[in-house]
């Protein structure tokens, strides 16, 4: 009788969750970080835009940042955003996986070999965001931080 009662509640809850996260990914638009585009990793410098890596406005208020990724350093290592734009990242890398998260805000991507991926923020308040490495790389995984400046 008792066991009953648990699989009614254990597939009501079942019901429950697969509800939330449907929702959550296809009404409100919550995918995680897509893969948009494959790379040569290793014509990453003669590649446009990570040619020439860095800000480029692209409209009103509207900014790409183009970043690499590489043992251990980001390319470039700071930059300066004003404030209220938004911004669609796009990372890619030269050698192996590395990570790329900005403390503080929801921004969290793999950067993989062969793939670039992106992620559009609206920075809103001035400040400074340190831009981590959260995947385990080399050596020097610990130092490899780059700075983003909201002016
Ligand atoms: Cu790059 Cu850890």
């Amino acid at each position: 009788k008792y066991e009953k009662i648990w699989l009614v509640f254990g597939i009501g809850c079942l019901f429950v969750f697969l509800t939330i996260i449907g929702v959550s990914a296809f009404a409100k638009g919550n995918q995680p970080p897509s893969c948009l585009t494959t790379i040569d990793p290793e014509k990453v410098d003669q590649t446009p835009p990570f040619n020439k890596p860095g800000l480029v406005k692209t409209g009103d208020n509207e900014y790409q940042l183009n970043m690499v990724a590489a043992a251990f350093a980001f390319t470039p290592a700071q930059v300066e955003i004003p404030k209220g734009a938004k911004v669609t990242i796009n990372i890619t890398t030269k050698d192996v996986i590395h990570g790329f998260e900005v403390v503080g805000t929801n921004i969290n991507m793999m950067v993989e070999p062969g793939y670039v991926n992106s992620f559009t923020k609206t920075f809103d308040k001035t400040g400074e965001y340190t831009i981590l490495c959260n995947e385990y790389c080399g050596a020097g995984h610990h130092m490899m931080t780059a700075r983003i400046k909201v002016v």
